[in-house]
């Protein structure tokens, strides 16, 4: 058992991490900007609230825990321009002033960096509306920021092209900088078996200081 937060925690796919999580038999701390927004409840659950973006607060919540995760959005294009990056600044700030005693970092990526099969990357497609491309630069530009930080233990998972919420199969394939993509050439995932991959990634870490990311 470990003890969990989680930032973003009733976020559609924060929400599906948080029942995973729950699940399994963790003890979770949903942080949260209005805890109104938690319905569920669990013996293992705590809700508590915190703003990822003020790094006191990331201490405040991430002190004691084994795992932090953070599984925030920014709503529309400008709003993850001023999200995505600053928050992953605000997390490794707040963690570097617990020291040694900082639980490791897992958080919910974007696909627009990974590599696609013709060599390019996802955001080089033709015809992607702007807003999209700022979502997915805004994810690029905080991943950029992750492989730049050696003294917290981080994790970025970049969800497969499309994320929906849907079935929870357990199964699922990783890549590290490369789309996974089935048979047909479509790429992704269930909300339900990101999680899964987020939970096995907290039970077993196989993607310490590294970006990887899940598809069919
Ligand atoms: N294929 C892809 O690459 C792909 C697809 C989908 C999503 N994503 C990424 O996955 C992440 C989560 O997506 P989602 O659809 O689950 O988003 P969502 O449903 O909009 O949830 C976002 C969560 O972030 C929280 N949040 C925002 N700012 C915060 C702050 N300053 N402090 C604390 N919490 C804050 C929100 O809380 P409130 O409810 O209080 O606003 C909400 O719980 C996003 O970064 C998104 O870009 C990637």
């Amino acid at each position: 058992m470990s003890t969990i937060a989680i930032f973003g925690a009733n976020g559609t796919i924060g929400s599906r991490i948080l029942d995973e999580a729950l699940q399994r038999g963790h003890q979770v701390t949903a942080v949260v900007r209005d805890p109104a927004k938690i319905t569920t409840t669990h013996p293992n659950l705590t809700v508590t609230t915190g703003d990822v973006l003020a790094p006191a607060s990331v201490a405040a919540v991430a002190k004691d825990q084994d795992v932090l995760i953070s599984a925030v959005g920014g709503g529309d294009g400008p709003g993850h321009l001023a999200t995505i990056k600053p928050a992953a600044e605000s997390l490794v700030a707040g963690l570097r002033t617990l020291g040694d005693a900082a639980p490791r970092l897992i958080t919910v990526g974007g696909a627009g960096s990974l590599r696609t099969p013709d060599g390019k990357q996802v955001w080089d497609a033709e015809g992607l509306p702007e807003f999209l491309l700022q979502i997915m630069h805004a994810h690029g530009d905080a991943l950029d920021f992750y492989r730049s930080v050696s003294d917290v233990r981080w994790t970025n998972l970049s969800p497969a092209a499309s994320i929906e919420p849907g079935e929870r199969t357990g199964s699922y394939r990783t890549a590290t900088d490369d789309l996974v993509t089935a048979v047909d050439g479509s790429s992704r995932i269930s909300t339900e078996d990101y999680a899964v991959a987020v939970l096995d990634e907290v039970e077993q870490p196989r993607h310490l200081g590294e970006r990887f990311t899940v598809g069919y």
